[in-house]
């Protein structure tokens, strides 16, 4: 015993337990971890992976209520729905994609169904930032003619409208804030807003629990209480010519005085998409029959009623029609290389499949043209032919495009769109005849055809950057008719930047493999992968342990655990609230205690119980906090709280004992003292402030079996 006591120079070996793994916790000892230990020792229970981002083969098992048992289970699915185009308004798979989002609100994210990692996150934020600083530089700093020759005249006066359309959680949109915020010193110089800051954020959303939700959130309503962010309650697919505000103000041709920046991620994906198949013989359009093995359950008063959406989707099933329809000119195409006229249009749209939308109507044309090589050479990337194909196109999307267009033409600003999804990005993506891929995570979700996106960017006038990844999420960005890549270079460029090297793809991939993959990670390892991420409260997470680990071992220098600091700052700024089980403000407060600076971590683990929740070892872990503080009667109070929550928490009542013993202690040195004290009056000692006492002298504890009472008249102590 007296060799460890050598060996290793920090005497304080405690244990603390991660709350939410109460099963396979150990206690490193000083002995067990082999590492010289500086701080406190830390547990670190070995963490599974989490899910992360996959569409297509996470399996969700969700409960959203206890009666959610009551669904009644078919052997054979039942049909729901009897074959419908899939792009129908009636096709009610729409209905239950919206439906699912309202019924869930808010804990399609609070509860880990909905994927998000790679769509909201720190990094993506900084990205995204950055596009839009520089475009906010470019577009405040003169007047642009446009593409279609009209000037356009910023107003230095009023600000950018950035508008996040499915803002889900709200989490991307506090990120975006935080990093444009941080990125203030490179604000357009003459921008005159009376908040000094050019840029609103609106959060949007078709379900109107999540804004309720962002409305309370504690990282969000301040931002709402400072007029820096807007909500509205905004269908995608519907947007009229006006979008009211949540603080009343509404954005219309009339008020809106410089461009909107849309933001979409994980979006077009969910809107309404249609099914084409092309075959050299011309174009077939799908139809979907959808069933399910879950349609009915029973109501607490043992009434069958339907079921909810997500048990419907949970047990949903679909098959696939498709039929040959006339798209009209398709033997002439080739007469028809220049399609930027009226005549085309006309064509199009005598028998066009979108109504009476030229844009639209195209898109079949020009994959018809693909499939028979007869493709004429525009601007319009053309990568290769193939035999077949079977198309998706994201009606809803673009209609979204279509009509935040129309509101910035009217108003005669432009629209700059960034969107993220996962989908196809090259035509020989979709080469081959099958059925379109419907992924399921609560929800369900397409593959979002960005070829087609660039498609109708190039008809309608302007531009569109894609991300080089072939392989999962994508992001792209999209000028409005009015925008052209050298209007606003420095924008694109940009952009350019990260999207054609390592992007939010990358990022995402890198932070999860060396997560899964690196065997035994260093503190520095783990913070340079923090610092990468821009201080990401998740990523920070999923390198906890490491950092709880690592940061008292003697070899940790002081310049490392500076950094490490200045890390942790950052996470906390970028720690969004979302899911109880990841409870950043616990895991950081224990990395302090790590670094001894103990009132830190008890502010830290009071963030927790206000975020996540009381808990049994949140207190505990103040406990020892406040004892290592030789504050020992909030010591006691923390493990008495621990105790409250959970009485058979036996590591509270070991330090309960020994902080009670501690008060002992030092009410026995406070005889001592008296002792010494000839005769002093006691009271002027004996107040709350401690005194020449100590502060444990005067603390009456009535549930205490062991109270100290000061005698003030005759300085004398008893202990009851
Ligand atoms: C897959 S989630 C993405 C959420 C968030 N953008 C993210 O990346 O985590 C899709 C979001 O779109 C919203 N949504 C679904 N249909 C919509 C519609 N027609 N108009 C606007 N938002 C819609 C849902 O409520 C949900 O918040």
């Amino acid at each position: 015993m007296s060799q460890v006591v050598r060996m290793y120079i920090y005497i304080h070996i405690k244990p603390i337990t991660h709350k939410k793994k109460q099963t396979n916790t150990y206690i490193h000892t000083a002995v067990a971890s082999g590492d010289k230990i500086m701080g406190n020792v830390l547990d670190c229970a070995a963490d599974k992976p989490e899910n992360e981002d996959n569409f297509s083969t996470r399996t969700t098992n969700i409960s959203f209520d206890n009666d959610s048992d009551a669904v009644l289970q078919s052997e054979d699915p039942v049909v729901i729905q009897e074959l419908t185009r899939l792009s129908s308004p009636k096709n009610v798979l729409w209905d239950l994609q919206k439906n699912f989002y309202k019924d869930v609100g808010e804990e399609a994210w609070t509860q880990g169904i909905v994927p998000n990692f790679v769509s909201s996150n720190a990094f993506i934020a900084k990205c995204y930032a950055k596009v839009i600083v520089e475009f906010a530089n470019e577009w405040f700093s003169k007047s642009i003619t446009m593409e279609d020759g009209s000037v356009c005249e910023p107003d230095l006066n009023e600000p950018i409208y950035i508008l996040e359309i499915g803002s889900g959680s709200g989490k991307l949109a506090y990120l975006l804030m935080n990093q444009i915020m941080k990125l203030c010193r490179f604000f357009p110089r003459d921008h005159k807003d009376e908040q000094g800051v050019p840029f609103r954020i609106i959060v949007s959303d078709v379900a109107r629990r999540n804004l309720e939700y962002w409305f309370t959130h504690s990282k969000l309503k301040p931002l709402f209480d400072q007029g820096l962010l807007e909500a509205a309650l905004i269908d995608g697919e519907v947007i009229g010519d006006e979008i009211t505000l949540s603080s009343g103000k509404v954005l219309s041709k009339s008020t809106l005085k410089n461009p909107i920046i849309c933001v979409a991620n994980y979006v077009f994906n969910t809107l309404s998409h249609d099914a084409l198949q092309i075959q050299p013989d011309g174009v077939y359009v799908g139809s979907v029959r959808t069933k399910s093995t879950a349609t009915t359950r029973l109501n607490i008063n043992n009434e069958t009623v339907d079921a909810k959406p997500f048990e419907i989707i949970q047990g949903m099933k679909t098959e696939w029609s498709y039929k040959k329809v006339d798209i009209g000119f398709v033997e002439e195409s080739n007469s028809f290389l220049n399609r930027n006229n009226e005549e085309y249009d006309r064509k199009v749209n005598e028998k066009g499949l979108y109504g009476n939308d030229p844009i639209l109507n195209s898109l079949p044309h020009q994959y018809f043209d693909l499939v028979t090589g007869i493709y004429p050479k525009d601007n319009i990337r053309h990568l290769n032919t193939a035999e077949d194909a079977t198309i998706l196109i994201p009606i809803g999307g673009l209609k979204l495009l279509q009509n935040l267009t129309k509101i910035c033409d009217d108003a005669n600003v432009s629209l700059l769109s960034l969107i993220g999804d996962k989908g196809y990005s090259s035509f020989n993506d979709m080469a081959g005849l099958r059925n379109p891929h419907i992924a399921k995570h609560g929800s369900f979700s397409f593959m979002v055809n960005f070829h087609a996106l660039s498609m109708y960017a190039a008809k309608s006038g302007g531009f569109m950057l894609q991300g080089a990844n072939a392989d999962g999420f994508k992001c792209c960005l999209i000028g409005s008719n009015k925008l052209s890549v050298n209007k606003i270079p420095m924008t694109c460029l940009a952009f350019n930047e990260w999207a054609n090297g390592f992007g939010p793809e990358s990022f995402s991939t890198l932070q999860r493999c060396d997560r899964d993959e690196s065997i035994s990670p260093g503190l520095k390892h783990a913070i340079a992968m923090v610092r990468l991420a821009n201080n990401d409260a998740e990523v920070f997470h999923k390198f906890k342990s490491t950092v709880i680990d690592k940061v008292g071992a003697l070899k940790t220098s002081e310049s490392v655990r500076k950094d490490l600091r200045k890390t942790l700052k950052g996470v906390l700024e970028n720690y969004f609230p979302l899911q109880p089980k990841r409870d950043v403000s616990f895991e950081v407060a224990r990395v302090y205690m790590g670094l001894k600076d103990y009132r830190t971590s008890i502010r830290l683990f009071d963030a927790s119980t206000n975020y996540c929740g009381a808990h049994h070892v949140t207190y505990h872990n103040q406990g020892i906090c406040y004892f290592y503080l030789e504050d020992y009667d909030n010591a006691i109070t923390k493990f008495e709280e621990s105790l409250t929550l959970k009485d058979t928490y036996h590591e509270a009542r070991k330090w309960l004992e020994k902080a009670k013993l501690k008060v002992n202690e030092s009410a026995e040195n406070v005889v001592i003292e008296e002792d010494e004290m000839d005769g002093t009056d006691a009271n002027s000692s004996s107040n709350n402030d401690g005194g020449n006492y100590g502060i444990a002298v005067n603390n009456n504890r009535s549930n205490n079996n062991k109270v100290l009472n000061f005698n003030k008249k005759k300085s004398n102590i008893m202990v009851v």
